[in-house]
């Protein structure tokens, strides 16, 4: 508690933290093992408003995943700091560090992720039901959240039964169920055929769009990437081009 108070203090000295969803400071990670040295991300910045919709495109190994997975708690940087709504996440301790990527983030991966031997409902509610939601409430959330992304038909199949595209927008149901901060995106579309990578990135957009969501997502696709709000361009670890689309 007192430690998040300091935090938020130290917070509004940089940001203003009623606009920025995510600020990245400084940020950079260097992978020491047995092959050498990589600096993957090199002292990295970037802020991103609330309700905004960023890509995240460079080529393969210029950090991109490294950032997304930096933004989302799922492995700490060698040196820097990431605000999210406000709170310096790694100076939180591994259990709230679950918390809040549990109860902040949601995850849309290139290769769904999705738990294969249960439904798509218990799919889609199981972060819910994580962060300490009932079940009649996760219920009525994860059947709304389905008719909204039009898979509810879907919700008592095993994910390996659906086309990529089905399971994708799972994927992307699952990411809403905690009602996230952001939602972290790596190569969406990326094992998708173009319409149905199309149709998936539509449905981010509406997201963003209607829903006011917060979107990072990394592509290969420049004509997605153009689509969006802002893309930044990483080059070897390095922001090379960050602009409004
Ligand atoms: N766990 C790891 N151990 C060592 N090197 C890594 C690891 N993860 C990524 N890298 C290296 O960091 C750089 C950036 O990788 P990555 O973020 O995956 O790139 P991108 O997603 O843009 O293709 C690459 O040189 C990659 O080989
Ligand atoms: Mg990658």
């Amino acid at each position: 508690m007192t430690k998040e108070l300091v935090v938020e203090k130290d917070t509004q000295k940089i940001v203003d933290n009623s606009s920025f969803a995510l600020k990245v400071e400084n940020l950079s990670k260097i992978y020491d093992s047995a092959a050498g040295r990589v600096v993957a991300l090199d002292k990295v910045s970037f802020a991103i408003k609330k309700g905004e919709f960023v890509s995240v495109v460079g080529p393969s190994g210029s950090g991109k995943s490294t950032v997304l997975n930096m933004i989302g708690a799922l492995d700490r940087p060698t040196s820097g700091k990431i605000y999210i709504d406000g709170i310096d996440i790694f100076s939180l301790n591994d259990s709230e560090i679950a918390t809040m990527r549990n109860s902040r983030i949601g995850f849309i991966f290139q290769s769904f992720n999705l738990i294969n031997r249960t439904t798509v409902q218990k799919n889609v509610k199981l972060p819910g039901l994580i962060a300490g939601m009932s079940n009649a409430e996760a219920n009525s959330r994860s059947l709304k959240i389905l008719e909204a992304l039009g898979i509810a038909d879907k919700k008592n199949q095993k994910p390996v039964n659906l086309s990529g595209g089905q399971q994708q927008r799972v994927a992307i149901a699952r990411s809403l169920i905690n009602n996230p901060t952001i939602i972290l995106a790596d190569e969406p579309t990326g094992n998708l055929d173009t319409k149905t990578g199309d149709d998936v990135f539509d449905m981010l957009k509406m997201l963003s769009h209607k829903f006011k969501r917060t979107i990072v997502m990394v592509t290969h696709n420049p004509e997605l990437a153009e689509s969006t709000d802002r893309s930044i361009l990483l080059r070897d670890g390095r922001i090379e081009k960050d602009a409004i689309n």
